[in-house]
């Protein structure tokens, strides 16, 4: 089998929309909902650190196995393991990695637009001027109202839904390309003016300092496995949607140096969110350590309600949000997409099929927060909601991304993987195979056993 410079659904114009593409799928909800709660969660810098270590040590590394895996294997990542599986003449179970990874990515993004869906009615509430005005337990009612209406929710969800299948449907380069090469420049900016305005509360170094004092004392066992989680996370890592975007990689771009730029974009991202949400907390006095996951939408909308312009920086936050969740959207679906595609469907039909399944799916989240709620309609303590987010976040992206990792270091040809790699220095790439075949593959290990505990 020779080496492939095309796919047949197209490649991207340049190197650049595939670090868009991907930087798009990286930042999402994960940076701008999930790492300030879990951040304020585990108690600040020492959770920061651990987290910047999971990314550098283990993200970078898999995340440039994913793009070598996708770029080599030039097809959906079901269709690409089995590319690849035929070349190393390895067993044919291998290809557990692409569906498992199509799968979870499936799922995902059933409960990801509902959630999505919440930061779209807080956007248009927003432009609105909804909020504007309102006390802390009016804001927090609306909260609980939202969650608490299947109606609501449905709609939302269903208007996310067709948003992200709208991109899918027109395809790679002039859908998913066009998307991305308007949404994160968009980002970056709305990203700037929020910024600017923490900067003006004049609560910055508190802000900086709670992510950056190194305090050892607050770090836990249990801090260090959601550190690790949200690194697989936040990177996309494990299911193929950096896969499936690597297929659409131009042969000649360095694969490394992309994988950099990319973590480094999601970080930074994930880094400024802190530094922009933090100060307005400690403006206003929010409580930031008892509202956990509701941080976001139950909390910090009680600043944009006080402060002045609230309505303007509240919808400008919202519509980050929203944003950020549209470009990795895609990316979770669009290995099903691109499976379907292969397998003789038009674009337009596979994008509708799986965006319809993976909204009917959607609705078992959705109910979870009202109908589905009871303790009848949950198994082992958790509605179905919290199984989905579970299982595809504690094991599937994990094991996932070592499978690759494995699949990469120890079954593909050396000389194959350094083709495609690329890497100009030798030390470096010694690094890079020691840790995909012995460093991730153990440290996943330790995340899935305690897990398990
Ligand atoms: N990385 C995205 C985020 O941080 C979520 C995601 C996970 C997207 C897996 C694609 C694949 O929100």
């Amino acid at each position: 089998m020779s080496d492939q410079n095309e796919s047949i659904h197209g490649i991207w114009t340049s190197r650049w929309v595939f670090i868009l593409a991907a930087t798009g799928s990286a930042v999402g909800l994960g940076n701008i909902w999930k790492f300030p709660y879990i951040t304020g969660e585990n108690g600040g810098g020492a959770f920061v650190l651990i987290y910047l270590v999971c990314i550098v040590l283990i993200g970078i590394p898999i995340l440039m196995v994913e793009t070598m895996l996708g770029r080599r294997g030039r097809k959906s990542p079901i269709n690409a393991m089995s590319h690849l599986i035929a070349e190393a003449k390895a067993r044919p179970w291998w290809k557990i990695i692409g569906y498992s990874g199509t799968l979870a990515g499936f799922l995902i993004l059933s409960y990801y637009s509902v959630i999505a869906g919440w930061a779209l009615y807080y956007g248009i509430g927003m432009v609105q001027g909804q909020f504007a005005g309102l006390g802390a337990i009016e804001v927090q009612a609306v909260f609980d109202g939202l969650v608490a209406s299947p109606y609501t929710l449905l709609a939302y969800h269903t208007l996310f839904m067709v948003m992200t299948m709208g991109v899918l449907a027109r395809g790679v380069n002039k859908g998913i390309g066009k998307a991305v090469s308007f949404l994160m420049p968009c980002l970056f900016i709305l990203l700037a003016i929020l910024l600017a305005y923490s900067f003006s509360t004049g609560r910055m170094m508190d802000a900086a300092e709670f992510m950056f004092s190194f305090d050892v004392s607050k770090l836990s066992k249990d801090s260090i496995l959601v550190a690790m989680g949200h690194a697989f996370f936040t990177l996309s890592l494990g299911m193929g949607a950096i896969m499936v975007y690597g297929a659409y990689m131009p042969q000649n771009a360095s694969i490394a140096s992309t994988a950099l730029t990319v973590g480094f974009f999601d970080t930074l991202v994930a880094l400024i969110a802190g530094l922009c949400i933090f100060p307005i907390v400690y403006k206003f006095n929010l409580d930031m350590s008892s509202s956990d996951a509701g941080l976001l939408f139950r909390t910090l909308p009680i600043a944009f309600a006080q402060m002045e312009a609230g309505m303007f920086f509240g919808a400008v936050f919202f519509l980050l949000v929203t944003f950020a969740a549209w470009s990795s959207a895609i990316s979770l679906i669009e290995p099903v997409v691109a499976w379907l595609v292969e397998s003789g469907h038009s674009r337009v039909k596979a994008s509708i099929v799986s965006g319809v399944l993976c909204w009917f799916v959607g609705i078992g989240t959705l109910l979870s927060f009202n109908e589905w709620s009871g303790i009848e309609y949950q198994l082992q303590g958790k509605t179905f909601f919290a199984w989905i987010e579970y299982i595809t976040a504690n094991f599937m992206l994990p094991l996932g991304g070592v499978f690759m990792a494995i699949f990469a270091g120890w079954v593909m040809k050396d000389t194959k993987v350094m083709k495609e790699l690329k890497m100009e220095s030798e030390a470096m790439y010694v690094v890079f195979r020691v840790i995909i075949r012995i460093v991730a593959p153990i440290a996943v290990l330790v995340v899935i056993v305690n897990a398990l505990k």
